[in-house]
C-alpha cells in the first residue's frame, strides 16, 4: 500500500500490515514458530545486542503477530499496538507496567468482573490506591480527580448495563489530575468509537469478542503512543510472557477483514430488535445506547458511531422469569461470551457478575431481572421470533 495515502478503515482492515514471504502468498502467512535460526554465531550476537533488527524469539516478536499489530494500530489511529494472550492480559499488563506502590487509580465502577477484581483486590495488595466512581456522573469524576492520580480506567459502554462515560470530559479531567486515560473499548469496537480522538492515552481490547467474532480464540490488544506501548508496556510483556500465540494472531488478522461488515450488520440488527422490544413488550425495560430512552442517548450519539450489538433487558419476575425466558429460546444460545456471529444471551446476576458482592452489584444496578443479549449475524426476523418465544414463556 502507498504509505503516503490515507485509506478508509475498511481498506486498512483488509490490506494493512501485509508482509508477504518470498512465496508471494495471497493470504497472510501463519508463522507458527517459537524460535528463529541464525546464519552465524555473529548474527545471533548482533541480534541480541540490538545491532541488527530481526526476530529472535516469539515471546518478543513474530511476523504474523507483527502483521496483526500493524493492522490494529492503523485501524485505531494509534502509533503502536501490542497484542496479548487475552483481554485480561492486556488490561493487567497496562496497569502493572505503568503503576507502582503509592500511585492512585480512579475508575468507573461499572466494569467487567475481572477488571473490577484487579482494581479492588490485586492493585490494593501492592499499595496502589484505587477509587471507583459512578462513571455517568461528571461531578463524581470532578471530585475524585481533584486530587492527583496516575491512571483513569473506564469501560464505555459498560458490561452489562451499557452505561457510558463521557470520553471528552473525563479525559480532560484525567489529564488535569496528571493521570493517563485508559479506555476499555470492547463493547464499541475500534470501528464504533475512537477514544483517542478525545485524547485517550491508551485503548485496550479483548480481541476475543468482536475482533475474532466467531468464538474461536482468545486475544487482547493495547494501543497508544509508542513511548508507552513499545517502551514501557512491551518490556513488561516480553519479560512476563502473556504473548499471543501466532496461530491466534493469524485467526484475528483474517477476522479483521470482515470486522466492519459484521459489526455494522450486528449493530443494525440490535437497533432493530431493541426498538421492536421497546414498542411491543411494555413490561420489559430496554437499555440500548442508540434508543432515545437511554439516559445518555445524546452522549451515545456524540461519541459512538453505532449503538453496539449488545442490548440489556430487565424482565419482570426476577431470576425465575429470566431462566424461563432463556430456556425457551431455540436460536439464541445461552453463553457469557459476546461479539460473536452467533447471538448469545446470559443472566449476568448468576454468571458474569455473580462474583461481585451484593453491595457492589446493587451499586451497579444489576438485578436478578437483567439479561444481556449480544446480537449476532442471524436474520433479525428470526431473532425477534425467538425472543418472542422467550417472552411468551415469561408469562407462563
Ligand atoms: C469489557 C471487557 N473487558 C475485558 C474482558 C476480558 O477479555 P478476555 O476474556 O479476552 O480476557 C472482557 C471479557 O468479557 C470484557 O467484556
Amino acid at each position: 500500500m502507498n504509505k503516503n495515502k490515507s485509506y478508509h478503515p475498511d481498506t486498512l482492515a483488509v490490506r494493512d500490515g501485509v508482509n508477504r514471504s518470498p512465496f508471494d502468498e495471497t493470504a497472510e502467512a501463519l508463522y507458527l514458530t517459537s524460535g528463529y535460526v541464525y546464519g552465524s554465531a555473529q548474527e545471533a550476537a548482533d541480534a541480541f545486542s540490538g545491532d541488527i533488527d530481526r526476530f529472535v524469539y516469539s515471546r518478543y516478536g513474530n511476523p504474523t503477530v507483527t502483521m496483526l499489530q500493524e493492522r490494529m494500530a492503523l485501524l485505531e489511529g494509534a502509533e503502536a499496538c501490542r497484542m496479548t494472550a487475552s483481554g485480561m492480559a492486556a488490561v493487567f499488563a497496562t496497569m502493572a507496567s505503568l503503576l507502582k506502590t503509592g500511585d492512585r487509580v480512579v475508575a468507573s465502577r461499572a466494569l467487567f468482573g475481572a477488571c473490577h477484581a484487579i482494581l479492588t483486590h490485586i492493585l490494593p495488595q501492592w499499595g496502589i490506591q484505587t477509587e471507583l466512581v459512578d462513571g455517568t456522573d461528571l461531578s463524581a469524576w470532578e471530585a475524585a480527580l481533584s486530587a492527583p492520580a496516575q491512571m483513569v480506567f473506564v469501560e464505555t459502554p459498560s458490561n452489562p448495563l451499557l452505561e457510558l462515560v463521557d470520553l471528552e470530559a473525563v479525559t480532560e479531567l484525567a489529564h488535569k489530575a496528571g493521570a493517563l486515560m485508559v479506555v476499555d473499548n470492547v463493547f464499541a469496537t475500534p470501528l464504533g468509537q475512537n477514544p483517542m480522538k478525545y485524547g485517550a492515552d491508551l485503548v485496550v481490547y479483548s480481541a476475543t469478542k468482536h475482533i475474532d467474532g466467531h468464538g474461536r480464540v482468545l486475544g487482547g490488544a493495547i494501543l497508544g503512543a509508542a513511548e508507552l506501548v513499545d517502551e514501557v508496556i512491551f518490556k513488561f510483556l516480553c519479560r512476563t510472557g502473556p504473548s499471543i500465540s501466532p496461530f491466534n494472531a493469524w485467526v484475528l488478522l483474517k477476522s479483521l477483514e470482515s470486522l466492519s461488515l459484521r459489526v455494522d450488520r450486528m449493530a443494525a440488527t440490535a437497533s432493530h430488535i431493541a426498538t421492536y422490544i421497546e414498542q411491543n413488550c411494555p413490561d420489559i425495560t430496554v437499555r440500548y445506547p442508540w434508543l432515545e430512552s437511554h439516559p445518555q442517548y445524546a452522549l451515545a450519539k456524540k461519541q459512538m458511531h453505532h449503538g453496539s450489538n449488545v442490548i440489556a433487558l430487565e424482565l419482570p419476575g426476577g431470576q425465575a422469569a429470566c431462566f424461563r425466558f432463556l430456556d425457551a429460546l431455540n436460536v439464541i444460545d445461552i453463553s457469557n461470551n459476546l461479539g460473536d456471529a452467533k447471538s448469545l444471551i446470559c443472566h449476568p446476576f448468576t454468571t458474569t457478575h455473580s462474583n461481585l458482592d451484593a453491595k457492589d452489584r446493587a451499586l451497579l444496578g444489576i438485578t436478578e431481572g437483567h439479561i444481556r443479549l449480544s446480537v449476532g449475524l442471524e436474520h433479525g426476523g428470526d431473532l425477534i421470533d425467538d425472543l418472542m418465544t422467550g417472552y411468551t414463556a415469561l408469562k407462563a
